[in-house]
């Protein structure tokens, strides 16, 4: 496995930094599981912990998409990016932005003044779930992404040479970034701010990174088993037309309490229970191409990529359609059934894309043929047990809080203390079993290829 082209190395930068966040994200994870026990065990308290653990979360997913594409344009238009030094200069840009951002939260932690609006504005942290990003911070961010969307379409434009994959992917980044506006502006109406603030994530989430997905999947089955790329753009096709038509009315799975007119209900019910069947198609999709491949030499690149399928489906398909209808979401919104689905959906569909994704590209960024697989596998099954289990736990915490809050009225404090306690404690120990998943696999991350490989063959090819 070797890479086609010398600026396809960019990748491995975004990685690095994807891989660290993604540790910042779970570390700090801990703790919040560890303030539900005890609230004062830090610093700073649940509130900035809670902001760093969302925040890592999406964007060391985005500068994951952001390398994965400098790689998967290249490659799909035969050619050398358009302009490697500006790839360069992005990356970084976007790594001291972030940073930036970070000490931001932290400063604002132990000091909160320091947060107190200036000219209207706040400066540290805009306070909307997901996006808290100052508004400084949001400008640099819009920049850095033209940048990168122009890097892109130049490459594309230099050979003219369009694929199904690289247009979808290309598709849903236009999309994902143009989502990115509605959370730049508020208004003083909640109901108008939340029904914005939506078109951002769930336009993410169940609209275009699932496009990203869509292509990323096609990509990944392609280059692991070699299927024909005819087959594999054809339903990409179905999968991400289907992914809009059940995904975008979907949205108003959101809008069912917010004060925005009743139809709502239906549509939102109606649309977002079809939301599962592409993410099916998916799973399909996967195991079709899986059956019929023939010598496969990227073992573990294969099974993340049909294992993100798998939970993509599971974590966003099931565990969303269980609370999405009205009926259901009237009792169950906003409790730990919402976190446990919160969880389970982003570990399936973007988790385990991008790791999925840096286990195709890397061993051919660092040049190596074979590389022991044995890491690779460890760190797939201690994280995916360990968040099966915190999903189980927090979704019996969730139906303890909806039967004791909603039926029986008993008051929020009351439930999250005592009678949720021991899930408390489950979840955080299973917390450390996800941890310890993530640190195999960092360490994997920087030793892959680097090493010599073990003298006995692990697992012998079949004829
Ligand atoms: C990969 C795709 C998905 C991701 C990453 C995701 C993630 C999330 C997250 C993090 C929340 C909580 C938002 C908050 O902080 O309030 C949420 C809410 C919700 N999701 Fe998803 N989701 C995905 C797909 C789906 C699908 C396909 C469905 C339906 C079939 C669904 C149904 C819901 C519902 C109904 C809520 C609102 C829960 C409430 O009322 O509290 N999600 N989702
Ligand atoms: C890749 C792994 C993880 C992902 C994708 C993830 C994702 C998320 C998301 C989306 C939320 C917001 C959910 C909502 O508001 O409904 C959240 C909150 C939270 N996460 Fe994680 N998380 C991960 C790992 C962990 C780990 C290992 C722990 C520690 C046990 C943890 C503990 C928490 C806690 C305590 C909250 C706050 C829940 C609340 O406000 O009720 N997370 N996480
Ligand atoms: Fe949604």
């Amino acid at each position: 496995m070797t890479i086609k082209y010398e600026s396809q190395k960019i990748a491995q930068h975004f990685y690095t930094f994807a891989v660290l966040l993604f540790l910042v994200q779970v570390l700090v994870g801990i703790i919040a599981a560890i303030q539900f026990i005890k609230p004062d065990v830090f610093i700073l308290n649940f509130n900035i912990i809670r902001s760093l653990h969302i925040n890592a979360l999406v964007v060391w997913l985005l500068v994951g998409f952001m390398g994965v594409t400098y790689y998967v344009i290249s490659d799909e238009s035969d050619t050398e990016l358009w302009s490697l030094p500006l790839a360069k200069f992005q990356f970084w840009a976007t790594v001291v932005t972030i940073t930036l951002v970070v000490l931001g939260y932290i400063w604002m932690g132990i000091s909160p003044q320091a947060n107190s609006p200036i000219n209207g504005i706040n400066p540290l942290n805009e306070g909307r779930e997901y996006i808290e990003a100052p508004r400084w911070a949001d400008y640099l961010i819009v920049v850095s992404v033209l940048l990168f969307l122009l890097n892109c379409f130049m490459t594309v434009l230099k050979t003219k040479k369009w694929t199904g994959i690289q247009g979808v992917l290309l598709g849903g980044l236009v999309f994902l970034a143009l989502m990115y506006l509605p959370g730049l502006f508020y208004t003083k109406s909640m109901v108008k701010d939340q029904f914005w603030w939506w078109w951002v994530v769930h336009l993410w989430v169940e609209g275009s990174w699932e496009i990203i997905a869509g292509a990323l999947l096609a990509f990944m089955l392609m280059k692991t088993t070699g299927a024909k790329r005819e087959v594999l753009e054809k339903w990409m096709y179905i999968e991400v037309g289907l992914v809009l038509f059940t995904g975008i009315l979907g949205t108003g799975h959101h809008y069912y309490w917010i004060g925005t007119p009743k139809y709502w209900l239906w549509v939102g019910g109606i649309f977002s229970s079809l939301e599962p069947i592409p993410l099916l198609l998916m799973v399909w999709d996967a195991f079709r191409t899986t059956r019929e491949a023939r010598n496969v030499t990227n073992r573990p690149g294969l099974f993340y990529t049909v294992a993100h399928a798998i939970f993509n489906f599971v974590g966003a398909g099931l565990w969303g359609i269980i609370h999405t209808l009205p009926q259901v979401n009237k009792w169950t919104h906003g409790t730990q059934v919402t976190t446990a689905h919160g969880h389970l959906a982003f570990y399936g569909a973007y988790v385990l894309l991008v790791i999925s994704m840096i286990y195709v590209t890397l061993p051919s960024i660092r040049g190596v043929k074979e590389y022991n697989p044995s890491r690779a596998y460890l760190s797939f099954w201690w994280m995916t047990i360990s968040m099966v289990f915190i999903v189980l736990t927090i979704t019996g915490a969730g139906m303890v809080q909806t039967y004791m809050e909603r039926l029986m009225g008993l008051d929020y404090v009351a439930v999250k203390t005592t009678y949720n306690l021991w899930f408390w404690i489950l979840r955080a120990i299973f917390g450390v079993g996800f941890l310890i998943g993530v640190g195999i696999f960092v360490v994997d991350f920087f030793k892959l290829g680097k090493e010599p490989m073990p003298v006995v063959s692990p697992a012998p090819e079949k004829a």
